[in-house]
């Protein structure tokens, strides 16, 4: 296929806004799948299906006939949710269109707003679509004066269709064609190939997706990794339609497959093939997208460690965006501590876990990186820099040592019909926000901007924000960098004692209420014993919260009879065994299922 007739585009959109649907009618029309085959063809993972998200892209690479010319369009589908964002990052480095899809009911919302930016910004050929006209409520009008509005999209430009029942899709593939550039590249120079996803096959090893920019890859081909310099043969290169079809070559401006038994800890995302001997200038790679909120992971059982520790390293290579680093706790023994882009991702990445690989895990409750400017570093030695981070309490520095804290903040988009001002208003303040702008869209709909700490946003923010508009309003975010915040750690003490791994990081202004909270808590889910203990929460010297958990006589030999002595020792003797899996703080035994509880909250 000459260059000429080749189409990379993907498809971007908010959620639920038909981006998958779209894809099977294109799939449908070109061939590659039988009509109602009535499945999301592009949505393997069990994960997608039970949740009906996208999590991965999937690429396909459709045959089009237009005006007895044949074309190959490469189709890149995309995650909608924020979280993902990082996969419709690396799609649209393949590309040179978007198809950017609205449902003409719901209408521009957050991550629409996103998507265009991301697009535009990446110089992309854009082409509207307007889903969903079929809707009994649709409003394409109303649509057509938002993108005007917001992006200054001309009305012509828009395509008007329903994906569902296939109205006007063939116009789509049209404008594919006619309106998206074809890729630039070079077929006669030294080969240059971009690996932008894999993923582990426990076949086939680790395999690649790529996207040759120059030159042409053949099987039996010698090719060299920049970043590891490490040497592969080419044993198989498939193109995905979205069967895999075993191909020979596959030359600039495509998208496929290598196969090279490249160890899954060797494959990264973002890095630059060549020929063996033919070393070229690096593609520029990804942005790393950086984690935005970090959480424990612990094997259920700590015999589980390592079969645990290789699923992650599997799973990671088709999940670049997680971070790992080793992590132990003399509560929860050894684990690590992963960074995720958000909280759906941090589920996502657990379910995953458990159903790809199944290996069951414990995640404690995801937290957020902190910044403390400390005081010179002359006398104090033991730090690099005079910017520490930290993430676990453990590691706070000393406030004696400390000049300020910060605290990572995010620009969070919120589109919602204007009803609902008032009270997105009072929700954000309540979540120490400061409203940075708010503009109407059209005669109902108005954007607002706030900015909000990150750490007020990574629970429920979402679902709050959904539940108390009725699913109306639309939220995404992006990085704005450290502020100055008021933040210390509260240690809780068990009968005087602090235990270092219930210790965490609060917002001065929300001490008091989450010192109670956290005191209620243990009040719970710590066994009683035989004796009184006494739980509380403080600051530096400043107790916030108390209770007090009654003493219990357990006595295991109660229910014998007689003088059985033999058995009596060994029930105490088991009782003692019991004891010593338990974590002791002075003479309190908690079982780990109350720091599992409550790292879990
Ligand atoms: P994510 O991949 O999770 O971001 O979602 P998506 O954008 O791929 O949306 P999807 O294609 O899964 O469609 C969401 C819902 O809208 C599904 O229930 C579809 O059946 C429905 N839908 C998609 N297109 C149309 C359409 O043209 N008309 C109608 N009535 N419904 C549609």
């Amino acid at each position: 296929i000459p260059l000429e007739n080749i189409r990379n585009f993907c498809i971007i959109a908010h959620i639920d806004h038909g981006k998958s649907t779209l894809a099977d009618r294109l799939l449908e029309i070109t061939g590659a799948i039988k009509i109602n085959s009535g499945m999301q063809v592009l949505d393997k993972l069990q994960v997608e299906k039970e949740r009906g998200i996208t999590v991965k892209a999937q690429t396909v690479s459709l045959k089009y006939m237009l005006n007895n010319k044949e074309y190959q369009l490469n189709l890149i589908d995309t995650p909608g949710h924020v979280d993902f964002s990082s996969e419709v990052h690396r799609s649209l480095a393949a590309c040179q269109g978007v198809l950017l899809v609205v449902d003409a009911n719901d209408g521009v919302q957050a991550q629409t707003v996103a998507n265009y930016y991301l697009a535009h910004g990446n110089k992309l050929k854009i082409i509207p679509i307007i889903n969903k006209i079929d809707l009994k409520n649709a409003n394409p009008e109303k649509v057509e004066q938002q993108l005007s509005t917001i992006f200054g999209i001309n009305g012509d430009e828009i395509i008007k269709i329903s994906a569902k029942h296939g109205t006007y899709v063939d116009e789509v593939l049209k404008a594919v064609v006619e309106r998206i550039p074809k890729p630039t590249c070079v077929r006669d120079k030294s080969l240059k190939v971009l690996i932008f996803d894999s993923w582990y096959d426990s076949y086939r090893g680790a395999v690649l997706l790529v996207y040759i920019k120059d030159g042409i890859i053949s099987t039996g081909d010698r090719i060299t990794s920049c970043n590891t310099g490490k040497s592969y043969e080419v044993k198989l290169l498939l193109l995905l339609r979205p069967e895999e079809e075993k191909v020979n070559k596959i030359y600039a401006g495509q998208v496929g497959c290598i196969i090279c038994k490249m160890k899954y800890d060797e494959a990264s995302i973002g890095d630059t093939l060549y020929l063996y001997g033919n070393p070229v200038e690096p593609l520029p790679g990804f942005n790393t997208t950086k984690p935005m909120v970090y959480a424990g992971v612990y094997p259920v059982d700590s015999s589980q460690y390592h079969s645990l520790k290789n699923a992650m390293d599997k799973l990671t290579l088709n999940d670049n965006a997680v971070s790992i680093i080793n992590e132990s706790s003399p509560a929860l023994g050894q684990g690590w501590r992963l960074g995720f882009l958000g909280l759906l991702h941090m589920e996502v990445f657990s379910q995953r876990l458990e159903q790809e690989f199944d290996t069951p895990s414990i995640f404690t409750t995801p937290g957020v990186v902190y910044k403390a400017k400390i005081f010179g570093k002359k006398n104090i030695t033991h730090y690099k820099s005079d910017e520490v981070y930290f993430c676990n309490p453990s590691h706070i520095p000393n406030i004696s040592i400390v000049k300020e804290m910060y605290e990572p903040t995010v620009l969070g988009t919120i589109i919602t019909p204007g009803d609902y001002y008032q009270s997105i208003l009072h929700f954000c303040l309540e979540r120490r926000g400061i409203e940075k702008s708010n503009k109407n869209i059209d005669e109902s709909r108005i954007i607002l901007q706030f900015i909000l700490p990150l750490n007020e946003i990574i629970t429920d923010f979402h679902d709050e924000l959904k539940r108390m508009t009725s699913g109306y309003a639309s939220f995404d975010y992006e990085d704005y960098g450290y502020q100055l915040s008021d933040i210390a750690k509260m240690e809780i003490l068990l009968n005087g004692r602090p235990v270092e791994e219930l210790s965490t990081i609060v917002n001065m202004s929300k001490s008091v209420s989450k010192a109670k909270k956290i005191c209620a808590k243990l009040l719970n889910v710590i066994p009683r014993q035989q004796f009184l203990i006494s739980i509380q929460a403080r600051i530096g010297s400043k107790i916030l919260a108390r209770e007090n958990l009654p003493a219990l006589r357990k006595d295991v030999t109660a229910h014998l009879y007689g003088g059985d002595v033999t058995r009596r020792i060994k029930l105490l003797q088991n009782q003692a065994q019991g004891k010593k899996k338990m974590r002791m703080i002075g003479n309190i035994a908690l079982p780990r299922k109350v720091f599992v509880d409550l790292l879990k909250t």
